[in-house]
Formats: structure tokens, C-alpha cells, sequence
């Protein structure tokens, strides 16, 4: 099993960064990461392409034969040439993070978990929002576990990474109906001491029927900056073993050999694109 993580946020990147990453990239990708409006989410798709070379790089440290990696219809990037290996990636807020491995198939997913920004709203307006889509457990555990807005919302981002993790390690898009799903959170709160704690106690029902024997959910908190912190969600066999991400930097993401078949010039209108992208 392989679980990586890389803080986008923090990376500014130089001409020469981002010309080195778009030849590792293809250009239906790179078409894809340029049209974004915000830099912000260039970045964080660009990362999240390095990021299926680079694990790709662990995960076949010996391999000199060609990788095609391709969208399903539902638009998962999936290993065609070799698919023993599964990943999934995700990003949001500062982070873009993969999960990849041998023994069936994973999802995974990432959300804000503790943000310093006010919030415009309050709990209750955003979970009557998505009431639908809560079991009465989770909208329990989200509103009246605890009196604290940041608590609350804290609970809030929990449960939507863990029915994301599990709709993403099914692999169908926006659509599946996620008031089926029906998360129990037994360890309530992180243990900000053990920074690299993973709570696997989390138990799923669909349809009221335990899949405690065929998934689990590994859940682990990133401390950033500034207190503040994101959690990244990994739905996953219950065999394979509890391991924390590691972060990894922009020279790893580009110093990873892989072959992929991808561009071997550097187009310079790359970065002429991206410097015209909004900042914020
Ligand atoms: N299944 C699994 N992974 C997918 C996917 C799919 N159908 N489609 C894309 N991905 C991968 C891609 O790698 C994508 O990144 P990329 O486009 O840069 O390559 C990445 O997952 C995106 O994941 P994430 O960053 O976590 O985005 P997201 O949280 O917006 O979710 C979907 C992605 C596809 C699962 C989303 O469109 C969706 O359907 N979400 C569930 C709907 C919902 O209502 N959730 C609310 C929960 S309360
Ligand atoms: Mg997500």
C-alpha cells in the first residue's frame, strides 16, 4: 500500500518547476489543468498528475515497459495497461493526496478539517442543506455532539471525506444516493499528539447491512500552518495495513522515473498559460 501527500498551497512555481512537470504530463491533461480559471486549481490538478507518476514510480521500481493511464466514463484515472494496481486522488483546500495498491481497489479523499477563515454560515443552515444526504446518526454526530461551531464543523467535513472515499472507491461520479450510507464514528476526536494517528474504527452500513468485513476507513488528520489542520480519508480492504501518508516534495514529484507516455518537449506556452491564470 502506498500513501502519499503533497502541500500545494505552499508550492510557488518557478518557469523552469512548471515546464519540467507539463513533459511528464499528457496534453489532454495539460489542456484539461489550463483551462482552469485559478491558478490555485491548475496547481492542484497539475500535483494530482505527479502525483499517479510518482506512485506509479513505488510502485513499479523495476518497470521499463509503458504505462497508459486513462479516465473511465466516469472520469477515474485507472492504470489500462496494468490494472493489478489501483489509486485514487484527491485535492482539496492545501492538499492533494494518493492512495494507490495491489489488493483490490481504493478510494480516497481529502477535506478541510479545522480553517481559521470565518464561516459565512452556520452549521445547522449547511447540514439542513445536505439533510438529505445524512443519516439521522451522522446529522447527530455533526450537530449535536458538541456546542462548538468549529467542532461541528470539523464533524460535518469527517463524514463527507468518508462517503466520498467510499463513492470514489466505487468509482461512479455525483449521483449515488448517499443517505444509504450510514457512517458510525466510534473515536470521536484526533489525539493531536500522535500526529501520524490513524482512526480505523469507523463502521459503515449500506442499507442497514455492516460492510465491516469487506471495507474499512482509515481517517488521518495533516497538522498545517496556523493550527490549521485537514483530514484525508482512505476506503480501503480491511487487510491491507495502518499507514500514515508521507508528504512529499515538488524535487520527488519530479525526479520520479516512470514511463509514461507523455510529451517530450517543453512547450513554453505552458507556463505563459498558467502565468495568466487568476490568483485568487
Ligand atoms: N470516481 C473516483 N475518482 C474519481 C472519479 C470517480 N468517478 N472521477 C474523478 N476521480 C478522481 C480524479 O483523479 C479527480 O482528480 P483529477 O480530475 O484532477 O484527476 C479526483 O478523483 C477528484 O477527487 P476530489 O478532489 O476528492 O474531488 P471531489 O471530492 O469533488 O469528488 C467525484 C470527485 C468525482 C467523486 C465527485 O464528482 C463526486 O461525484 N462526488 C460525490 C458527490 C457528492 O454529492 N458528495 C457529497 C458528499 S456528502
Ligand atoms: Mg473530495
Amino acid at each position: 500500500m502506498f500513501r502519499f501527500y503533497f502541500n500545494s498551497e505552499k508550492w510557488n512555481p518557478t518557469r523552469e518547476q512548471w515546464l519540467a512537470a507539463t513533459r511528464c504530463i499528457t496534453t489532454k491533461e495539460l489542456e484539461r489543468i489550463h483551462r482552469f480559471v485559478f491558478q490555485r486549481d491548475a496547481k492542484s490538478a497539475l500535483v494530482g498528475q505527479l502525483l499517479i507518476r510518482f506512485i506509479l514510480s513505488k510502485a513499479f521500481p523495476q518497470s521499463s515497459s509503458s504505462f497508459v493511464v486513462e479516465r473511465t466514463p466516469y472520469g477515474r484515472p485507472q492504470i489500462i495497461s496494468n490494472p493489478s494496481f489501483d489509486f485514487n486522488l484527491s485535492h482539496q483546500y492545501q492538499l492533494v493526496c494518493i492512495a494507490g495498491t495491489f489488493d483490490g481497489r481504493v478510494g480516497c479523499d481529502t477535506m478541510e478539517y479545522r480553517v481559521n477563515a470565518s464561516r459565512r454560515d452556520s452549521i445547522e443552515s449547511t447540514a439542513n442543506l445536505l439533510q438529505r444526504e445524512f443519516t439521522p446518526t451522522e446529522y447527530d454526530f455533526i450537530v449535536r455532539t458538541s456546542s462548538d461551531e468549529t467542532v461541528r464543523f470539523q464533524h460535518f467535513h469527517r463524514i463527507w471525506s468518508l462517503k466520498e472515499s467510499y463513492v470514489k472507491w466505487l468509482g461512479q461520479g455525483v449521483g449515488y444516493p448517499l443517505a444509504q450510507l450510514n457512517f458510525s464514528i466510534r473515536t470521536r476526536e484526533f489525539d493531536s499528539s500522535q500526529p501520524d494517528q490513524i482512526v480505523s474504527d469507523t463502521n459503515l452500513e449500506i442499507n442497514q447491512q455492516s460492510v465491516r468485513d469487506e471495507l474499512r476507513f482509515d481517517e488521518q488528520i495533516v497538522y498545517l500552518d496556523d493550527n490549521e489542520q485537514q483530514i484525508l480519508t482512505v476506503c480501503l480492504k480491511p487487510t491491507h495495513q495502518c499507514q500514515p501518508f508521507v508528504e512529499v516534495s515538488i524535487e520527488d514529484l519530479l525526479n520520479a522515473r516512470v514511463p509514461l507516455n507523455t510529451n517530450e518537449n517543453a512547450d513554453e506556452n505552458w507556463w505563459l498559460l498558467f502565468e495568466k491564470q487568476k490568483l485568487s
